[in-house]
Formats: structure tokens, sequence, C-alpha cells
């Protein structure tokens, strides 16, 4: 079909260019009839402007735009001027002019939309996914998509000017047990054989080290056939990095630097540097999370001095056990309702824990139905350890270590919200955890778990516990938490065989084992190891978080629903008995 290309983009006509012809394409936003005058707001997604039929400026003209329907895809000709008074539109950038149309060409008509193009609207979120190509006409998701695309762009630039090189590694690779479960790729050349696609390029950027490349990044996709949340899908997009003789120090120098680039580009916020630091066991007994949020204060406090000698039994048990008696204080809260109290204590029941203790401070004292359990010293130094005063309420949970600090986490970030303490504009919190454990003991399957990933060493001091005490071992691992989101996680590597070969001990990895999933990698090591370590990022967290969504669905183009559907192309789907045959696969 002829059409005249356009002259200006949808978003770009001012008052200065008043009197001048002008060809614009786009889709019709809206249009409205107005006693014989039509107007249409064209839009692309650089902007909207308004565009005008007049029958007696094009008789022709008019009448074809009586065919218009939102979506339709135009091309228009006709000269800029002043808007009429009653249309002028101060908040739409080109609201001052409109275009007066004399030549009109359909380039395209569209069917009814299942919604419409705007922003806000209330449509269920699979409607959206499936009609993708619409929803990413919206301008929310346009601002997303060019915010995405302007932080690859800032990510990119960094890491060139400071001597980065990126290389892209393979799609298919070995399936290596990382963590999550492989996606698998059958072979049809090598027959019963299988690909993986990566996790991550976790084992490729270690043999970079190895081949010289001291500075590497990549912006990649990775994989992992997991169950998703809000902030999870299984394809998504790692910044990852990798680098050669340096330590701990050197990797958060590198990674501060590019945030503090992001922060300045994207949210024109200065970000105090260095990062303030937090160990894992310190986040735990603060904050109940290795990711906590410290836009607000809200600090769990430790309780176990308190009640060293109680007669409560749930404590005396806790504290023999080697557990945690975690405390919490909701500033104002004394006065919370019965009913209020069940709903948190069904709450933090939901999450495992056997109850909630909760306590009224009164002027003359603690008021609770386990008050009783206690001294008049244990109240008195409860009340002095939770700095509380009249009014307040205060939590208790106690357990074993990890479970009731987790537990107590997630009531804290519940009440904040119910204290509704994290504030719109709250300054962002961003921050590194340091110092997690090497190992993670699994009581169903009874054996030890790479906290991170195998390759992650531990602090020098504590390999000696390896042996002794390997849950004591704390790992040369950090994460870098935004708002109470793993942004991102990495560590310093093993680059040594032997310690290697300890940490796949300490695994219940055999030699075997080691050797058929990891033999190559260890293989390269033979051939002289740099000491190396590195990070990689969630970009589509990060990009979520700089675009303040709550679901990282919002910043890709096309995602997966929750149950890792495809919506608009349908996938995953059946294939034909012809490539399954290929592939020497049979569907049981
Ligand atoms: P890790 O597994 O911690 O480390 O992943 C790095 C970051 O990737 C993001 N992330 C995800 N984002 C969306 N959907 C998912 N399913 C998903 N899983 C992880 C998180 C996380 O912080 N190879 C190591 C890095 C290293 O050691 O250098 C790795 O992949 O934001």
């Amino acid at each position: 079909m002829q059409f005249k290309r356009r002259t200006h983009t949808c978003g770009e006509l001012r008052e200065s260019k008043i009197g001048e012809r002008v060809v614009l394409n786009g889709w019709v936003d809206s249009r409205r009839d107005l006693g014989g005058v039509i107007f249409i707001d064209l839009r692309d997604r650089y902007g909207i402007t308004q565009v005008v039929f007049e029958p007696a400026f094009n008789k022709e003209a008019h009448e074809l735009a009586k065919k218009l329907r939102s979506e339709f895809v135009i091309s228009v000709e006709g000269v800029v001027r002043n808007r009429p008074e009653d249309t002028l539109n101060p908040n739409l950038p080109t609201g001052m002019i409109d275009v007066k149309v004399d030549k009109l060409i359909i380039l395209n008509e569209a069917v009814t939309p299942p919604f419409q193009i705007k922003d806000n609207i209330d449509v269920n979120e699979d409607l959206r996914l499936k009609y993708r190509y619409l929803d990413l006409r919206r301008s929310k998701m346009q601002k997303n998509l060019l915010l995405r695309h302007k932080v690859y762009q800032i990510v990119r630039r960094y890491f060139d000017e400071n001597n980065f090189v990126e290389v892209e590694t393979p799609m298919l690779m070995k399936s290596t047990p990382e963590g999550a479960r492989d996606f698998l790729v059958p072979s049809r050349l090598h027959k019963g054989k299988f690909y993986a696609l990566p996790q991550s390029p976790q084992t490729y950027k270690q043999i970079l080290m190895v081949a010289g490349y001291d500075r590497y990044f990549q912006i990649t996709k990775c994989f992992r056939d997991e169950d998703l949340r809000a902030d999870r899908q299984p394809e998504f997009t790692q910044i990852d990095v990798e680098m050669s003789f340096v330590d701990v120090e050197d990797v958060f120098e590198i990674v501060e630097g590019l945030m503090k680039k992001l922060f300045k580009e994207v949210w024109n916020k200065e970000l105090e540097l260095p990062l303030p630091r937090l160990s894992f066991n310190e986040a735990m007994e603060k904050y109940g999370s290795d990711k906590p949020d410290l836009r607000f204060e809200l600090e769990m406090v430790k309780l176990n001095d308190v009640f060293a000698n109680s007669e409560f039994r749930v404590f005396n048990n806790t504290i023999e056990e080697g557990g945690i008696i975690t405390g919490l204080l909701a500033k104002g809260c004394g006065d919370y309702t019965r009913n209020q109290l069940d709903v948190l204590t069904n709450f933090v029941k939901k999450l495992g824990a056997g109850g909630l203790i909760w306590m009224r401070v009164r002027e003359d004292g603690l008021e609770a139905p386990v008050a009783k359990f206690f001294s008049e010293e244990e109240k008195q130094a409860l009340i002095k350890q939770m700095n509380a005063e009249a009014g307040d309420l205060i939590f208790i949970i106690s357990g074993q270590w990890n479970k009731a600090l987790t537990i107590m986490g997630n009531l804290r970030l519940e009440m904040a919200k119910r204290m509704n303490l994290i504030k719109e504009d709250a300054e962002p919190s961003l921050l590194w955890v340091t110092d997690f454990p090497l190992l993670e003991w699994d009581d169903e399957t009874q054996r030890f778990y790479a906290m991170h990933h195998p390759f992650t060493s531990p602090r020098v001091e504590d390999i000696p516990l390896m042996d002794s005490e390997p849950a004591k071992v704390r790992a040369r691992a950090y994460d870098l938490v935004l708002n109470g989101n793993e942004i991102a996680g990495g560590s310093i590597r093993i680059h040594d065989s032997k310690l290697q070969s300890k940490m796949f001990e300490v695994l219940g990895i055999s030699k075997e084992e080691a050797e058929e999933k990891f033999g190559f990698l260890m293989n390269a090591f033979k051939y002289g190891a740099p000491p190396h370590g590195g990070i990689a990022f969630g970009f589509d967290r990060m990009v979520m978080l700089f675009a303040g969504e709550n679901s990282i669905r919002e910043v890709m183009a096309f995602p997966k629903t929750s149950s890792g559907l495809s919506l608009m192309d349908d996938s995953p789907s059946t294939v034909s008995e012809e490539q399954l045959k290929e592939l020497h696969i049979k569907l049981r």
C-alpha cells in the first residue's frame, strides 16, 4: 500500500510548528464526533497528537474518518494549528496544537480490543498476557520497557568503561545441578543424551577466568525450572560478572560504582558509598531475613539473656536446645483487640510457629495471658530490653534459630504494613549482606547443601571447621539487597582443587559424581586457575524496583504466568509424533 512516511512522531509537534504541513502515522487512541467535526487522538510510542477532520476543510477525509475505530492504523497529512480554546490540554506535551487533516489513509483496520489501551485498567492479568501486544501499547508498559532499555545501556557502558569484556556463553550446556531444576533439551544427533539450559553461566565464567579474561560481564538469560512467584520467572535475565585476582572488597567496589550510576541516572539520587553491610547473623537476628528491608527500623530483639533462668517451660526448652527467643516491639499498639491479636497469631501459625506470645505494656506492668509465668524481675528486664513504654505491644516467638527468626521477620513486615511504616517516598534501602553460612543442613535428606553453590569459598580462618563443625563455616559470599529484595548474589570462588575436593566431600558428593558432573571445571583448574570471584544481578528484579513495580512481569516484554504458561503463543504445547521420533522420545 502506498502511504506517506511520517514527518514527525505523535509526541513531537509543538507550537513552533504551527502552519507547517506534516504527516503522522499511528494508532487511533480515541475518537470523538462533535457536531460534524471528528477529533482523533493519534498514538504511537512517543506520545499522542490530536488530529481533526472537518467537512468544510476536506470532505473526503472527513467522510473516511467516520469509519475510524480504536486501534486502526492510519496515516494523516495536514497542517499544524493552534488547538481550539476548549480542547487545549496543558497536561499533554502536544496539548497546545492539533493537526487539521486533509488526507487520511487507513493503513489497517483493527478488531475491537479486549481491553482499553490506557493506564489504570482493571483487567485480569491473564488477559493482558494473552494480548501482550496490546498491553505493551499502554504507556505504563512502554515506560517500563524503555526504562529497562536505559538500564541495559547504562550497565553496558559502565562495564565497558571499567575494562570488562562482554562474552556470550552457550544456551545449550551440560546439566550441572546448581540448586534449581534444569530445563532439558533432548539431542537429536546423540540418542538418549540431553543438553540443559543454563541456570546461570557460573561454570563458564569461572572457565573464562582460567582463560585469562580477568574482567568478564554478560547480560544473559538464565533458566530455572522452579516454583514461580512475583519475583521469579522460569527464564529471567542476569547481569553476570566475574573478576580475577580479586577479593570481596574489589567486587564490592565495582558493584557499588554501578549502583551509584544507576541511582543517579534512573532516580536522580546521590547514593552514598560505601554501602552499609550486615552479616547474615545480624540480619537474621535484627530483621528476621537475609534480605532485610531497612526503609523502616522495627528491629527484633534477642531475649535469651532476659529469660536465661526462666521458669516458663517453652523458653526453658528453647534455651536448652540452643534456640532463640526473639521479641518485637509494636509501638503504640497496646490497644490491639483480642480479635486483631488472634489474626496475627494465626498469621505466624500458618508460617509454622507453635504460637505467638503477646503482652500489652501498661503503666502498672505487663498484661498478657502468659504474664503469670514470669517473675517481676523478668518483666522489668523485658520492658527494659525491648525499650517499651506504656501503650506498646510486645510480641515474642521462640524456637529453632532460623525458623523462629524467619517467622518473626515475616511478622515484622506484616506489622510494618499495619503500622504504615513504609512510606511511599521513603529513601531506598540498599545494603550488603555478608558472611553467609557456607552450608545448609537439610533434615529431610540428612545432608549438607551449599547455601550458594559448591564453588563458593569458605572464609580462610573457618576452613579447619569444615571437618569438625561444618555448620559454623562462613562463606565468602554476599548478597546485595534493595528494599527487602535480593537483587544480586555472588562469592569469591574456590580456585584450589584440594579445597574443592574437601567441599565436595562435605557435601557428600563422591569423587566419581564430582568427576562426572564438574570434571570439566576441575580439569580446567589444573591449568592455572587465578583466584577469582564475582556476582550476578537479577536484572528483572532490579528494573522492577527502579520502576516501582511489585512484579517482575511488569518489566518483561513476554513473561510467563505463575504456572509457567505463555498465554500469547500457548506454550508449552504438544509436538508432533514425527518430532518426538526424531528426538528418540516416547511419551508414556
Ligand atoms: P543466584 O542464584 O543468587 O546466583 O542468582 C543471582 C540473582 O538472580 C536473580 N534470580 C532470579 N530472578 C528472577 N527469576 C528467578 N527465577 C531468579 N532466580 C534468581 C536474583 C539473584 O540474586 N551464578 C550465581 C551468581 C554468582 O555466584 O556469581 C547465581 O546465579 O536477583
